[in-house]
């Protein structure tokens, strides 16, 4: 996008300074992406191009019918080709290609069009990304509504209308044809500034070639260069252009500019569309391991993602700097006895899952300010040999975690995931019963008895009975068994416990979340624990530890917890009972 490169032409010649882009750049100057926001702080705001297209989340738009175009057949009306200092742009004739259809609501003029590319050795180049894939470069045509000024143009919220279009490198690809003759020209622009005609007849629709015209997302963005108007209709094409690699390297080497493309934006509330004929891939577009487009540190780019907010999940609990607060008082835990109230078990591809059953079970108490009812459980995991909870203390990591997950009873769960408290989560970590280490919890863990109740191992027996069943991702089974949260729990206190604020440990990371992790762990069979990343077929299934930035951690005071005389008696009657 650089229609302020128009204006910077103007002054070609009397200030070569000026066109060799002295005021931004992509790199090797003081006004690089990061800081544009200081050449024009519309590149700071929340409606910026490019954009990463994650196809998971694009909706499909039945309005996004076919486009008409004017011209771009036409073999006279690429008129000039020339370098500015940032990319390498080809005029049209004035007023005559147009673009309209398409789900626009305007008919627009096309001024010119450029290139984004990456580097002479082979990185790719393109502004989108398509599931974080980079194509080697992208063409943009840009069109202003017509009729308008670009002054116009650039202040109206849909005033241009860029065509993008990925350009994908081939080994064998033809090298004369159009784009032969195209990137011909670029022998003759090596210096900034300069321009010539161009008298091949090749038309637009000869650079296009057999793109499918009716396969495009679209989305409401910006120009991705300085000043980064807020003034873009854009219409990203799905399928490439494919070209001879050797003309695309033309570009870098002929031109000497490399990587000449903004990063990606966060496209925070909006939501890009596709055209109907556009093929979704559907599925899961996140992941824990690096296989796959969003790894953990690319959640954040994600369509309405939190991911990248100061208040994640999950966190290291460094013990030492926990503060005690008095207000966390006793739970309350509402049909945590009931047998029958899980209704289901999933495996959601990211977690095994119990779904309960709705306005059964709840939570309040220990310091929350409301009710909550708990919809789901579900667990982290590592691998057959590593540990996997997610929070951490003092960087202790254990083999599972358990989280409860509650909702405020007096919201809906669309609201709550909007509101800082607006869920609970209740996070158990798990560790094998014939485990000698250490849990790192309290005194009285480290002295439980090494053998859990009968009943509390059944319970960890039925409930990974159904992970065989589970195996194949999505899939789900009612639960028949009898199994209770507090039999899952057995005997782990749900005195001894630290709070902070935080969020959701998977996209979107909504930061609405009070957490709740337990000091206790609970005791399940080492058998029972290494089912899940067997059955399941993933391991490796937690979020790494998010930095605490401002906030803190509290711990029960000892004033508000069962004294140390009550938890010795208490421990005194459990053994003797297990006896
Ligand atoms: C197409 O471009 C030619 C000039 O190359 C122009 O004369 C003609 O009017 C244009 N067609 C339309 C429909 O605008
Ligand atoms: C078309 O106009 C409607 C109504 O003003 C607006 O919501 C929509 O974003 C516009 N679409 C495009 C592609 O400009
Ligand atoms: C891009 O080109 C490569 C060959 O270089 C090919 O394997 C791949 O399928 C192409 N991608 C698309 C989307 O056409
Ligand atoms: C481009 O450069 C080539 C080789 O230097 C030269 O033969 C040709 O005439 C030039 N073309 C234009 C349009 O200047
Ligand atoms: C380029 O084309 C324009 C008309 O489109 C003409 O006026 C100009 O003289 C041409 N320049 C060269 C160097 O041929
Ligand atoms: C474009 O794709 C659609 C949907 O797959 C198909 O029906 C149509 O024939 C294609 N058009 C061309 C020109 O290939
Ligand atoms: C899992 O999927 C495979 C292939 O789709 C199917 O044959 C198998 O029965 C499924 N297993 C279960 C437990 O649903
Ligand atoms: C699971 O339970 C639901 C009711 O909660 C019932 O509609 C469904 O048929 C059950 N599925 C199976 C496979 O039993
Ligand atoms: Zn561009
Ligand atoms: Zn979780």
């Amino acid at each position: 996008m650089h229609l302020s490169s128009t204006l910077l032409l103007l002054c070609v010649g009397a200030l070569l300074k000026c066109a060799a882009g002295s005021e931004w750049c992509y790199t090797g100057c003081d006004h690089t992406p990061s800081h544009w926001g200081d050449v024009s702080s519309f590149c700071l705001d929340k409606r910026q191009s490019p954009i990463d297209i994650a196809t998971g989340y694009v909706k499909t738009d039945p309005n996004l019918h076919d486009f008409a175009f004017v011209n771009f057949t036409s073999k006279s009306v690429i008129k000039s080709i020339t370098n500015n200092g940032h990319t390498v742009k080809c005029k049209l004739e004035e007023n005559a290609v147009e673009v309209s259809g398409g789900g626009l609501n305007a008919t627009y003029s096309a001024l010119q069009f450029h290139f984004h590319w990456g580097d002479t050795e082979h990185h790719p180049g393109s502004e989108h990304t398509i599931n974080r894939h980079r194509y080697p470069m992208e063409m943009h045509i840009v069109s202003l509504k017509k009729d308008l000024a670009v002054q116009e143009a650039t202040g109206d919220s849909e005033g241009i209308a860029v065509l993008g279009f990925f350009i994908n490198a081939t080994e064998d690809g033809d090298a004369s044809g159009p784009w032969g003759e195209l990137t011909s020209y670029l022998t003759n622009i090596t210096g900034v500034g300069t321009e010539v005609n161009i008298t091949h007849p090749i038309s637009i629709n000869d650079l296009i070639g057999d793109v499918n015209l009716t396969k495009f997302y679209r989305y409401l963005g910006s120009l991705t260069t300085p000043d980064c108007n807020e003034a873009v209709v854009w219409t990203v094409f799905q399928e490439p252009i494919n070209i001879n690699k050797n003309l695309i390297q033309l570009f870098p080497e002929k031109t000497k500019l490399s990587n000449v493309y903004r990063p990606t934006q966060n496209l925070n509330t909006r939501q890009v569309y596709a055209s109907p004929a556009t093929p979704l891939t559907p599925g899961h577009s996140w992941c824990y391991d690096d296989h796959c487009n969003y790894s953990p540190p690319y959640w954040h780019v994600l369509p309405q993602s939190h991911c990248g907010g100061e208040h994640q999940s999950p966190i290291n609990i460094d013990t030492k700097t926990a503060m005690e607060d008095e207000n966390l008082d006793d739970f309350t835990f509402t049909k945590f006895d009931d047998k029958h109230a899980i209704k289901y078990i999933i495996n959601t591809g990211h977690a095994v899952k119990c779904v309960l059953k709705e306005d059964v079970v709840e939570v309040s108490g220990g310091g929350l300010a409301h009710v909550y009812s708990t919809l789901q459980f579900h667990f982290h995991w590592g691998s057959h040999d590593s540990d996997g909870s997610e929070h951490t203390v003092d960087s202790k990591r254990y083999p599972m975690e358990m989280h409860i997950v509650n909702k405020r009873k007096d919201l809906t769960l669309e609201q709550a995931l909007q509101t800082p408290d607006g869920l609970a989560v209740l996070g158990f970590f798990i560790q094998a019963t014939d485990s000698t280490k250490s849990s790192g919890g309290s005194e009285a863990h480290e002295t439980n008895p090494p053998s859990q109740p009968a009943s509390d191992m059944d319970a960890w027996n039925k409930l990974t009975s159904y992970l065989p069943a589970i195996h194949n991702i999505s899939s789900q089974v009612n639960v028949t068994e009898e199994i209770s949260i507090d039999d899952l729990l057995g005997t782990v206190s749900r005195d001894a416990f630290y709070r902070y604020s935080g969020s959701l440990t998977t996209p979107s990371c909504n930061q609405a979340v009070v957490w709740t992790v337990f000091k206790e762990s609970i005791k399940v069979d080492k058998n029972l624990m290494k089912m899940f990343p067997a059955e399941a077929g993933y391991h490796d299934v937690f979020r790494p530890a998010q930095p605490l930035h401002s906030r803190k951690i509290y711990t029960r005071s000892a004033s508000s917890a069962p004294g140390p005389t009550t938890q010795f008696l208490l421990l005194a009657c459990l053994c003797a009972f297990f006896v």
